[in-house]
């Protein structure tokens, strides 16, 4: 048998996971929340699968909740949108992407990736056919380097993907990326996934510019957003893709042999809790709290870090301190640190070793302060 992803492994996510799982080490490697939701989400979950919507939704989505999106995407972004026409409900923000690039990527076709990027992109680019061009981030701060993207376009580009609050350094775009962005794909046949699946933490009074808040770049973009990471319940995979109605129809194309329709009660259930703008408008400052705590007590390490913009990542650097690669360190600190963190490099297609370690700091705050009292040991593991 032939395989259509050859080089492409077990992600690196569900690989420390499983190394912390097995050697009881405090878990801030995987992108998921160690707490619960909202007893009140959580309440009108039994109540909607109780009452019956157990049964296919329509394959767009239920319209409630397309509506309820609409409703959101004017207040945050100020961004008018059709919920009949650009609002999908889809099976994660791992679908939506997915779905974006195979409606817009044909064989031959060039889609560019700013690296250290998440992981799902790629693969979804190569199974249609298409060519990844990896470009790299400002090393200094993960900011974008438009000189680079510019001379990285060629007649072939199709599509750019993009990711603010971005995984995994945090960096968080500003108007002028937006701009930046726009003048690259103004007058050229070139498309934008971005994936905002971090849209609602951001830290510092920064605001999240989603491209669908852009006049210019909504018309060529796919906004990729995720349910799981906003309402701290990552398993429940639901997510949505806003795009004008043209993209919005191809992109059904796909999702509907993809998965063709996701949970039904779970939308009628987010339907619902959404009518309440605080309940997403509270994340920022509660995901603050933790960071400032995670911040503090890492300061006593002997890691550099530059606080994170947004996401619930934070970067730390060690090279300073040793010449260990950072796979090894991860899984030295995961087998005697007992924490667990996720080695940047993986972030990058050829493994490219920066010496910089990613924590996800979406814990119990006591289990924040637990890992900070075992990596003030982090020197321990240099000497060894
Ligand atoms: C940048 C990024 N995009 C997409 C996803 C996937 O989101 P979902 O769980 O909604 O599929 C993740 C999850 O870790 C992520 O970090």
């Amino acid at each position: 048998m032939r395989s259509k992803l050859p080089h492409i492994g077990t992600t690196i996510f569900t690989i420390m996971s499983k190394m912390a799982q097995e050697e009881g080490a405090i878990n801030l490697s995987q992108g998921f929340p160690g707490f619960g939701a909202d007893p009140e989400l959580l309440d009108m979950v039994a109540k909607y699968t109780k009452a019956g919507y157990n049964q296919y939704a329509p394959m767009s989505g239920i319209p409630s909740l397309r509506e309820k999106m609409a409703e959101k995407t004017l207040r945050c972004y100020g961004a008018k949108v059709n919920p009949e026409t650009e609002v999908s409900i889809v099976s994660g923000a791992t679908e939506a992407i997915f779905s974006s690039i195979t409606a817009m990527i044909h064989p031959g076709d060039e889609a560019i990736i700013l690296e250290p990027a998440y992981d799902s992109y790629e693969p979804a680019i190569l199974l249609s056919g298409g060519i990844p061009i990896r470009v790299p981030l400002n090393s200094s701060d993960f900011s974008v380097d438009w000189e680079r993207v510019k001379n990285s376009i060629t007649f072939k580009t199709k599509l750019i993907v993009i990711n603010s609050p971005h995984n995994p350094s945090g960096y968080v775009w500003t108007q002028d990326d937006l701009d930046q962005l726009a003048e690259l794909v103004r007058e050229r046949n070139i498309y934008v996934v971005s994936d905002e699946v971090y849209e609602h933490i951001t830290f510092d009074g920064r605001p999240h510019l989603s491209l669908v808040g852009h006049e210019e770049l909504r018309q060529k973009s796919f906004v990729c957003g995720s349910f799981g990471k906003t309402f701290h319940v990552t398993g429940w995979k639901l997510g949505y893709c806003i795009a004008p109605e043209k993209l919005t129809e191809e992109f059904r194309k796909i999702h509907q042999y993809v998965t063709f329709s996701s949970v039904t009660f779970l939308q009628y259930t987010l339907a619902e809790y959404l009518e309440k703008p605080e309940r997403y408008e509270s994340i920022p400052g509660f995901y603050q709290e933790k960071r400032d705590l995670f911040l503090t007590g890492l300061k006593d390490t002997g890691l550099e870090f530059q606080a994170t913009q947004g996401s619930f990542f934070q970067t730390a650097s060690y090279g300073h301190l040793s010449k260990i690669g950072d796979r090894e360190l991860a899984e030295k600190m995961t087998k005697e640190l007992k924490v667990a963190c996720i080695p940047v490099s993986s972030f990058y297609h050829n493994q490219k070793d920066d010496k910089i370690i990613r924590f996800c700091f979406a814990k119990e705050n006591s289990d924040l302060e637990e890992a900070l009292v075992r990596l003030k040991n982090l020197g321990e593991l240099f000497k060894k």
